[in-house]
C-alpha cells in the first residue's frame, strides 16, 4: 500500500490518470489485492437502534451481481412496521440527545467515520463492485470520494451559526439560529451505493439530526457496511437507521415515508418521476424534500476548442459507470466547422480506452449495466435513433459476452426528434448532434425540462462568458468532463430537482432558520 497527497477521483477512463487535488485523502492502493475482502462487509440484516436485526416478519430478497448473475446475498425486506420502528427510534434519540450534542462532538464522530472508511477502502470498493459492477478502481475512487463528504461535513459542522441583526426597535434584539431540521429520510440509488449516502448523511449528521436511510434495492449492502462502521466510530444507537427493501415493496414504504409527520425532511437522489412523485405524495405532512433528479447534460464542443481535450473530456464524462450517472454528458454537439475531425478522435479514443468486462478484471474501464430494464432501456434509444436516421459509427447492440453489457456505442446525426434527446439514456452510448450557431446550440441545449449539469469546449473568451450565463443548468463543466467534489454545490435547475448537496448549502437542507425577537429591555 502506497501513500501519497492525492487521490484518484471517480474514473479509470482516460489515458491520463486523473487526480483529485484533495490533499487531506492520503491513502491510495496497490493494484493487486485479493478480490474477496467484501464479504467481510456483507450484513443481510436491517439496522434499527444500533443493532443488527431481521425484518419483522422475517421475509428477504436477493442482491445479485450484474457481472455475472451470481447471489451476492439475501437481505431483510423491510415491513412497515419496521420502518415505524426505525422514525421512532430516530425521533426519540433526536429529542434525547443526538439535537443537542456540541457540534465539535458530531464533528469527531463524523471524522472518525472519515477514517475507518479509508481504512476499509478496499473491501468497500470491492464490494460496490460486485453489487453494482462498476470497473474496482472506479469503485475506488468512489469510496475516496465517499470519505470527503464524511471529512468535509465534519468540518462544517463546527461552522453551523445565526446571526444579530440590526434591529429597527431601541428596546428589541433581533436574531437569528439555525436548528437541525428533525429525522431525515435518506433515499439513494445504486449508482453511487456509497458517495450518494455519505453526501446526505454527514451533512445531516453534521447539522444535528438522526436519519433513517431507505439504501437501493440493488445495492444495500454497501450502505449496510457503513452501519458496522458506524457502531465502531461510536454513533450512538439510534442516529442512524437502515431498512432496506425490496422493489416490489418499495412505493408503499415510500408513501408511508411522506405521509409520516416524524419525518421532516426527505432527501432523495433518483428518477425525476419519482421525485415528483415524493413531492406530491409529502403535501399533506408538508416536509422538505430535497432532491436530486435525472438530467440530460448537453455536452458542447465549439468550433474554437482544444479537440483533443474535448475528446478527453468527452470519454470521462460518457462512460465513466458505463454511463450511469446523472451528470453525464446525454446529448453531444458538435459545431459544423469540426464536426468530422471530433467524431474521428472520439471513435479512435473509444476503440483504444474502452474495455467491456467484470468490474474485478485490472483491464476492464466499462462494466455491465446495472439490470435488464436498464438494458432495455438503452436499446430502444438505440433503435428509435436508428429508426429516425442516427448512423452507428460504433457499437449499437448488446455486448457478446451477454447479460447486462452493452457495447459502447457512437451514432451521429443525432435530431431532436429522437428519444435519446429527451430522456436520460444512462448507458453508454454517446449521440452526436451536428449544429452550426452558438444561438442554435444554446436553443436546443435549453429546449429540455431537466438542467443538472452541462459542459462546454471553447477558447474564446467571451463565448466562454455568454454560455455560462445562457445554459440552463445548475453546474457547468468549461473544458473539462468532470466537476462533482465535496467542495462544489451539487444540484441542478428545472425538473432536475431542489436543494444543494455538498458544499457550504448542503447542511442547510437539514436546518430550519428561527427568528428570535428579543424584546422588553
Ligand atoms: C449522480 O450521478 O447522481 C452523482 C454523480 C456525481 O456525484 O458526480
Amino acid at each position: 500500500m502506497s501513500f501519497i497527497t492525492k487521490s484518484i477521483l471517480i474514473t479509470n477512463i482516460g489515458q491520463k490518470q486523473r487526480w483529485s487535488t484533495t490533499a487531506s485523502i492520503i491513502r491510495t492502493f496497490s493494484s493487486h489485492s485479493q478480490n474477496d475482502l467484501y464479504r467481510s462487509l456483507i450484513f443481510e440484516k436491517a439496522f434499527i437502534d444500533g443493532k443488527f436485526c431481521q425484518s419483522e416478519n422475517g421475509e428477504k430478497f436477493k442482491v445479485f451481481n450484474p457481472s455475472n448473475g451470481k447471489l451476492i446475498g439475501n437481505v431483510a425486506d423491510c415491513t412497515v412496521n419496521d420502518v415505524k420502528r426505525a422514525v421512532q427510534v430516530a425521533k426519540k434519540s433526536f429529542n434525547d440527545h443526538w439535537s443537542q450534542t456540541l457540534a465539535k462532538d458530531r464533528a469527531q464522530l463524523l471524522k472518525r467515520l472519515f477514517t475507518l472508511q479509508l481504512d476499509n477502502a478496499e473491501p468497500l470498493a470491492q464490494l460496490i463492485t460486485a453489487e453494482m459492477g462498476k470497473p474496482l478502481r472506479e469503485s475506488r475512487g468512489e469510496i475516496m470520494y465517499g470519505a470527503s463528504f464524511l471529512e468535509w461535513f465534519a468540518e462544517q459542522a463546527r461552522r453551523i451559526h445565526g446571526e444579530i441583526l440590526q434591529s429597527p426597535w431601541p428596546d428589541k434584539r433581533i436574531s437569528y439560529r439555525k436548528e437541525p431540521s428533525g429525522v431525515v429520510a435518506i433515499i439513494t440509488p445504486w449508482n453511487f451505493p456509497n458517495a450518494m449516502v455519505t453526501r446526505k448523511l454527514a451533512a445531516a449528521l453534521a447539522a444535528g439530526c438522526t436519519v433513517v436511510i431507505k439504501p437501493p434495492e440493488d445495492t444495500p449492502f454497501s450502505v449496510l457496511a457503513l452501519a458496522a462502521l458506524s457502531i465502531k466510530a461510536g454513533f450512538p444507537p439510534g442516529v442512524i437507521n437502515i431498512v432496506p427493501v425490496s422493489r416490489q415493496n418499495t412505493q408503499n414504504i415510500g408513501s408511508y415515508i411522506c405521509n409520516n409527520s416524524d419525518i421532516s425532511v426527505i432527501s432523495f437522489t433518483g428518477s425525476t418521476s419519482v421525485g415528483k412523485w415524493l413531492i406530491k405524495n409529502s403535501a399533506n405532512t408538508v416536509k422538505r424534500v430535497c432532491l436530486e433528479l435525472g438530467g440530460d447534460a448537453p455536452f458542447i464542443v465549439f468550433d474554437s476548442a482544444n479537440i483533443d481535450k474535448a475528446v478527453q473530456g468527452c470519454i470521462v464524462s460518457k462512460f465513466r459507470n458505463a454511463g450511469q450517472t446523472c451528470v453525464c454528458a446525454n446529448r453531444i454537439f458538435v459545431q459544423d466547422g469540426i464536426h468530422d475531425q471530433f467524431v474521428n478522435a472520439l471513435a479512435e479514443q473509444m476503440q483504444k480506452e474502452l474495455i467491456i468486462g467484470d468490474g474485478f478484471d485490472d483491464h476492464t474501464t466499462i462494466g455491465p449495466l446495472i439490470n435488464e430494464k436498464a438494458v432495455e432501456k438503452v436499446i430502444s434509444h438505440v433503435e428509435d435513433a436508428q429508426n429516425k436516421g442516427a448512423k452507428i459509427l460504433i457499437g449499437g447492440r448488446k455486448h457478446e459476452k451477454g447479460g447486462y453489457f452493452f457495447q459502447p456505442t457512437l451514432m451521429t446525426n443525432a435530431k431532436s426528434d429522437m428519444l435519446i434527446a429527451h430522456e436520460e439514456t444512462f448507458g453508454p452510448v454517446a449521440a452526436v448532434f451536428r449544429f452550426k450557431t452558438e444561438d442554435e446550440v444554446i436553443r436546443i441545449a435549453n429546449d429540455c425540462r431537466r438542467g443538472l449539469a452541462g459542459y462546454f469546449y471553447s477558447q474564446d473568451y467571451a463565448q466562454i462568458e455568454r454560455v455560462t450565463r445562457r445554459l440552463e443548468v445548475g453546474m457547468i463543466g468549461i473544458n473539462d468532463g468532470i466537476l462533482s467534489c465535496c467542495e462544489a454545490p451539487f444540484g441542478g435547475v428545472k425538473e432536475s430537482g431542489l436543494g444543494r448537496e455538498g458544499s457550504h448549502f448542503g447542511v442547510d437542507e437539514f436546518l430550519d432558520v428561527k427568528y428570535v425577537c428579543h424584546g422588553g429591555f
